[in-house]
């Protein structure tokens, strides 16, 4: 028996409208920014950017405060980040930062309103963190933000928690049955604009520094190492930063070629961006994991991250490139690291081990930790055979890079003393810290330390 399978005109025309609602309708503008026929261009939908432009109006700010008078830190009890901004100035942002954060919640999202110095409430422990945050991007990270800057506002745009975070997700494991291992793709996520590629392209490369470029740089295919599969890992990650911005891949890339470098000065910027996104994630996210309740963390118990949407949502500079942090100077330096300084634990002085600890951004041992030293090179005189191990550690307040060297220094200021009181030099070792526990959350002064390991 044959059997005839009718269409009937409806339902075909049902099936092109489904299949069309998935592209963008008209009118749809262009911008060309290279020659004809390069592809060079960039596409704009009025009717995203009506919606978009109103959303990314900044508040104005409030008129400035006095900037002399007394200072924060002999005004009120409980300030460790900005302890030497004027008390006018202070109590201006903290009107301000609930104007960004917690509008509706008022200055009760943070504080206790019978007691404001007081901690108790999680909210404020972040916020200050947070501001140490919003500091060292517009301090430290000038290769991105510029003289533009950011505040609170840039993220948090009158939430409590930013429109944009994204945690680990559960993986899907299809390892056991037929269908194999996905290896994440396939699953029309929104991560990625919702292409058949893998979806969790932010924890490779925007926590792990996971390498990106997939290009080989030899004329002989044996000189890539890279595969297919890695390839679609910085393809996920390319439409991420894509949708953020709001812009197509030529915005970045000469289209003649993705890996050159000759092209639009944004790739560069974007660069610095993705490394800037490591760092908050790595030195200020992760720190305040156990400063989170467990119900604010994700489906793997890590806390909430940065993307490049976290701050762009959408437009290809923040708030369209709106200048408010200019208007909070005490927001564009860093002063974290000199206010939140606390007293330095005593220094651990056994057979087998000693710490010592250091001043924020010292590499000198002093007082108390001068003597730690002096035990340790009385031990070491002592036993002629005993082998020292030193590992310098950092805090995770300021940059990665700078914390590494200062490590490194505060290793090398040990070493050297040892030397110098005549122990052999092969009996010094430098080991580099095999944990990331170097990373403790902000200032922590039991962080800032060199371990020494003696044996025989
Ligand atoms: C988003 C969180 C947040 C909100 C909202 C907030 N604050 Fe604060 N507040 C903080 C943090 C963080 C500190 C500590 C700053 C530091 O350590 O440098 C602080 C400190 C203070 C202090 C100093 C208390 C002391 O004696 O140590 C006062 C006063 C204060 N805030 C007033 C206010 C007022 C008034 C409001 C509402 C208009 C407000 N805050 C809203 C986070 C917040
Ligand atoms: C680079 C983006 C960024 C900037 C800038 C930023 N924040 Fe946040 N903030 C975050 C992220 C991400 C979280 C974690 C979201 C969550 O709470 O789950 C967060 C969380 C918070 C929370 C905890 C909210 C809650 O209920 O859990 C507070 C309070 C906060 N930020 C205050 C501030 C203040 C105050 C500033 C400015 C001094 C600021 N933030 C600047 C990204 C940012
Ligand atoms: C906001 C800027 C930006 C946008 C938009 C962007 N890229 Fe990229 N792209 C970069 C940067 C920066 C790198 C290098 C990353 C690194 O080395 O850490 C890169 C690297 C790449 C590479 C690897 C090149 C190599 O040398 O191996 C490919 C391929 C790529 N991008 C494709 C794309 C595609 C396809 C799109 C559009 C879907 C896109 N990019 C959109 C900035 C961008
Ligand atoms: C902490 C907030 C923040 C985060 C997170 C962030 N950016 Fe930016 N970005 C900015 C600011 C602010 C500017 C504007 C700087 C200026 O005015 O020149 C900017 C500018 C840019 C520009 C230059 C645009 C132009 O036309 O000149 C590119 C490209 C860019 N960002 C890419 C990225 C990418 C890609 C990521 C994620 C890896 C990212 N950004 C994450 C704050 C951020």
């Amino acid at each position: 028996m044959i059997r005839m399978i009718k269409f009937s005109p409806a339902a075909l025309l049902l099936g092109a409208v489904a299949l069309l609602a998935g592209c963008e309708r008209p009118p749809i503008d262009s911008v060309q920014s290279g020659f004809r026929g390069t592809g060079m261009v960039q596409v704009y939908n009025p009717r995203t950017m009506a919606v978009q432009i109103p959303q990314n109006q900044p508040p104005a700010p409030p008129p400035p405060a006095a900037p002399d008078g007394p200072k924060a830190k002999d005004v009120f009890q409980n300030v460790k980040v900005l302890g030497d901004v004027s008390a006018a100035d202070f109590t201006r942002l903290m009107t301000q930062i609930t104007a960004w954060v917690s509008p509706k919640e008022g200055c009760n999202y943070c504080h206790n309103p019978q007691n404001l110095a007081e901690d108790s409430k999680y909210t404020k422990v972040v916020a200050r963190r947070m501001l140490q945050l919003t500091q060292h991007v517009n301090n430290d990270w000038k290769q991105h933000v510029a003289a533009t800057g950011v505040t609170c506002y840039t993220c948090h745009r009158g939430n409590p928690i930013p429109a944009n975070v994204w945690f680990k997700p559960v993986e899907r494991d299809n390892k056991s049955n037929f269908i194999g291992d996905l290896a994440g793709q396939n699953l029309a996520a929104p991560s990625v604009g919702l292409a058949s590629l893998p979806y969790d392209p932010l924890t490779p490369y925007l926590k792990e520094d996971k390498p990106i470029r997939v290009y080989g740089t030899t004329a002989l295919p044996t000189g890539n190492r890279s595969s297919i599969k890695q390839a679609e890992h910085t393809y996920s990650l390319m439409i991420h930063m894509s949708n953020s911005l709001g812009v197509n891949c030529t915005y970045c890339h000469n289209t003649q070629s993705f890996s050159s470098w000759e092209g639009p000065p944004q790739r560069a910027t974007a660069w610095y961006g993705i490394r800037m996104v490591r760092d908050l994630n790595g030195d200020y996210m992760e720190g305040l994991t156990k400063t989170f309740p467990a119900n604010r963390l994700g489906p793997h118990g890590d806390v909430a991250k940065v993307n490049c949407a976290t701050c762009h949502q959408g437009a290809y500079k923040p708030v369209y490139g709106a200048k408010m942090a200019k208007d909070f100077p005490e927001l564009l330096t860093f002063a974290g690291s000199k206010n939140v300084a606390a007293a330095l634990p005593p220094p651990l002085s056994e057979a087998m081990r000693s710490v010592l600890y250091f001043d924020v951004g010292s590499a000198v041992l002093q007082g108390e930790q001068a003597k730690g030293l002096a035990q340790l090179i009385a031990s070491m005189a002592g036993d002629p055979k005993a082998v020292a191990v030193i590992s310098g550690y950092h805090s995770a307040a300021g940059t990665l890079d700078q914390n590494q060297q200062l490590a490194k220094q505060r290793a090398f200021t040990v070493r050297d003393s040892l030397l110098a009181a005549g122990v052999t030099e092969a009996r010094v070792k430098l080991e580099k810290p095999q944990s990331a526990e170097a990373n403790l959350a902000g200032e922590d002064p039991a962080a800032r330390r060199v371990e020494v390991k003696v044996s025989n």
